[in-house]
């Protein structure tokens, strides 16, 4: 069996050989051969697929037992590395989906196109919780709320290991799925990333670890550790969090790995650890088992163990995990190389092109309408499409395709005529009786020679760096002028791959450069002439549009008298990927109606953070003097062009006590019937809620409990049914227990997490 051969191998490995199985290193950092032969290393990432065969033939030929590699790589929505790969939207777009099936089919696409590569292994999904927005990772997160992110990760990784549970062998078109970065690795200080985390071990339970848990009972096969240190110790080392909670309590039998140089950095940078022998020990004594780019490692836990720091025993269990992913991987038969016809085939094919374009439609959220959507370009001669982001194919990808603000992580880039651009897509859509007319409108910022100097230590030049670009009032006055000229205006603003990502945070979540400037001169000209204006926000993060378009809701503007309600139809797309453009082409012209739903709260202010809907329960002074709490659109908020009326919800179940009231055990059983009002198509998101009225402590008076998608024809009337089991119930003791405390709770069911969008029905639980 796999664990005879597992326990033989294991016999016959000098401690050399087990240390070295236990590193991942990068392999662009040295020579291969040297990787492979002399420091016996177990797995590599960031590899080209023109090594893997020889990386293959090393093991083969000139290691003393051919223990095959792990390859790993960062496949976070596509395999962003390679060219023609299909690249959806990033993870927070996918999330405005909030469609599960739609997920799992990427995460299977993803695994087919990653797995022909020689790839076996995506560090994928993110199940941090995006509560503050300036952290640079936000757009890798499926947003807020963790049974979002729980539901929603579970299907990608079921989509990506092809079902395959931890011990189960994976089927030659999957890949292993990483959930990561295990834990509370958004809630650092600032949204500054890596830093130290603020979170006691009732935060964590309640909201950090729940998606975890999710995704490890879902079968995922690794988890990957973050940067960040919670009550002084770095993740790496918190023996509570990864042999106590997550081996012991979840009985996970998966494998472990670091981040980048998490070990080393405990070293030269936090300065924790005295030197590397201690902090090899100290991360194996953990629970971890493969440790990701620290090549310190192997000369420290050889020392550790003979030393006597370090029991063997403890490396021999990491290794077990670690061959088992092997066997499961079946490597040992089948190095699982580039397959070039399998390539040829399935690299962005055009059946992977279509879910894309499926999930991008379904990825657009339509943050107000001011009734101009959607808009008939047959009754047009012409249309404006403005602002730096129409037409800008990197961006449109986000981070992770191609080139980040690190790294040109791909020079050569995806074939520009496989992305389509809001240009490209109103162009394709407007039909040849209406003009499309571009104008740029503003810069967003201006690449310089980075000053922290010219070269990597590996040669490789460094990036330019992004500074804010000054107002440029000539392109503004050409796009003030295009208005003018044309039926509607569509103004496309955002962000840019530079300022997003890892060890990218920011201080501001404005829009950068010229784009306010324009926004306000365009949003002047469609006041005064009662063109119709659409903004399109394509952006990895929620940012703040400016008055002139969002509306001022601040006490200063008020103090003046002068609260706006802002200006046209608002559309936003977190780096929607390569159809992105088309999506929203056709979401403006009326081809689709639009069904995204927010995951992720928007703030009016980046001072206003945090403002995510599920926010414990505060007393009177809990506001700010100057500025409204009320969010400027809230989790769960989105339109379209359909109207949905709902009935009034039921509840049944709590028959097992005679009384109808509920046992810990129950289940509640909701209904609620949905009607489509409107003329035409259109798909709600029911959302439910569970509002514990009075808690022992202090607690939320909101939490997503389940959601539907439901697609209505015009007047189609449908019920929608939901099972709540009681003991998901729960709130979080000081003692960061789950309980369910008895008493009165309120079922909330509706179209946002907005009270007011929410129908209330009581239960009882004795
Ligand atoms: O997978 C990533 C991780 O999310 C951040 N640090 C680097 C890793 C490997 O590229």
């Amino acid at each position: 069996t796999d664990a005879e051969r597992i326990t033989d191998l294991i016999h016959r490995m000098t401690l050399e050989e087990k240390v070295g199985q236990m590193m991942q290193l990068d392999a662009r950092s040295g020579d291969l051969e040297d990787l492979i032969v002399n420091k016996h290393v177990g797995s590599i990432l960031h590899t080209s697929p023109a090594d893997l065969p020889r990386a293959v033939d090393l093991v083969n030929t000139k290691t003393r037992l051919g223990i095959p590699l792990v390859i790993g790589d960062d496949c976070i929505h596509g395999y962003s590395f390679w060219p023609g790969a299909t690249i959806f939207p990033e993870q927070l777009g996918m999330a405005v989906s909030w469609d599960p099936d739609k997920i799992e089919a990427v995460g299977r696409a993803t695994a087919e196109e990653v797995s022909c590569t020689g790839v076996h292994w995506t560090f994928s999904p993110v199940l941090c919780i995006g509560r503050d927005t300036r952290w640079g990772r936000v757009g890798e997160t499926f947003g807020e709320d963790p049974y979002l992110i729980g539901e929603l990760a579970s299907a990608i990784v079921r989509g990506y290991q092809g079902g395959a549970k931890v011990g189960e062998p994976l089927p030659k078109n999957a890949i292993l799925a990483c959930a990561k970065h295990f834990a509370g690795y958004s809630e650092t200080q600032g949204g500054r990333d890596a830093s130290e985390a603020d979170l006691s071990h009732r935060k964590l339970e309640s909201w950090f670890l729940p998606p975890f848990e999710r995704v490890a009972k879902e079968g995922c096969g690794t988890f990957m550790l973050g940067y960040e240190s919670i009550d002084g110790v770095p993740v790496t080392f918190n023996k509570w969090l990864l042999s106590d909670k997550l081996r012991g309590d979840w009985g996970y039998c998966g494998m472990l790995i670091t981040d980048w140089d998490n070990v080393g950095r405990s070293v030269w940078e936090q300065h924790v650890k005295p030197d590397y022998v201690h902090a090899a020990a100290d991360a194996v004594k953990a629970g971890n088992d493969l440790i990701m780019t620290t090549p310190q490692f192997y000369d420290g836990a050889i020392e550790a163990v003979r030393s006597g720091l370090l029991d063997e025993s403890l490396i021999d269990a990491a290794v077990e995990r670690i061959l088992a992913v092997k066997f499961r991987l079946g490597l040992f038969e089948d190095p699982r190389l580039p397959d070039e016809a399998r390539i040829a085939s399935v690299i962005g094919s055009e059946k992977h092109q279509q879910l894309n374009l499926e999930l991008a439609r379904e990825s657009v959220v339509l943050l107000r309408n001011d009734g101009a959507l959607p808009f008939a370009a047959e009754t047009a001669n012409r249309i404006a499409v403005v602002g730096p982001l129409a037409d800008d194919a990197q961006t449109q990808l986000g981070d992770w395709a191609g080139s980040s603000g690190q790294v040109n992580w791909m020079p050569d880039g995806h074939p520009r005529n496989m992305i389509t651009t809001v240009l490209d897509g109103i162009r394709e859509l407007a039909g040849d009786s209406c003009d499309v007319v571009y104008s740029r409108g503003a810069n967003v910022v201006d690449l310089v020679d980075d000053p922290a100097g010219k070269f990597f230590p590996d040669g490789q030049p460094r990036p330019k760096v992004a500074v804010n670009a000054a107002v440029d009032q000539t392109l503004i006055d050409e796009a003030v002028a295009n208005a003018r000229e044309s039926d509607l205006v569509v103004a496309v603003v955002g962000d840019v791959v530079q300022l997003i990502g890892e060890s990218c945070s920011t201080a501001t979540l404005d829009l950068l450069g010229g784009q306010n400037a324009m926004l306000d001169a365009l949003a002047e000209v469609s006041r005064e002439t009662g063109k119709p204006m659409v903004t399109v926000l394509i952006s990895s993060k929620p940012q703040i549009l400016p008055a002139s378009i969002v509306g001022a809701n601040d006490v200063f503007a008020k103090r003046c008298n002068n609260p706006t309600v802002g200006t046209g139809s608002i559309l936003w797309a977190p780096s929607p990927g390569m159809q992105g453009g088309r999506a929203i082409a056709e979401i403006i012209l009326g081809h689709v109606n639009p069904s995204g739903r927010l995951p992720i709260t928007f703030p009016r202010h980046a001072g206003q953070l945090p403002v995510y809907y599920n926010q414990i329960r505060g007393q009177h002074g809990n506001r700010y003097a100057d500025l409204t709490q009320d969010p400027a659109f809230a989790f769960g908020e989105g339109e379209g062009y359909t109207t949905f009326a709902y009935g009034e919800p039921t509840i049944a179940g709590g028959a097992s006590r005679g009384d109808g009231t509920f046992a810990t055990n129950d289940t509640v059983h909701a209904e609620i019937t949905v009607t489509n009002t409107a003329d035409r198509t259109g798909t709600e998101v029911v959302q439910v809620y569970i509002n514990d009225v009075v808690t022992s402590y202090s607690w939320t008076d909101r939490e997503l409990k389940a959601f539907h998608r439901v697609t209505l024809a015009p007047g189609e009337c449908a019920t929608v049914k939901f099972d709540i089991p009681v003991a998901d119930c729960t709130i979080v003791d000081p003692d960061a227990k789950r309980i369910v405390e008895p008493g009165e709770f309120e079922l909330l069911i509706g179209h946002s997490s907005r009270r007011e969008d929410l129908q209330s029905v009581i239960f009882i639980v004795a």
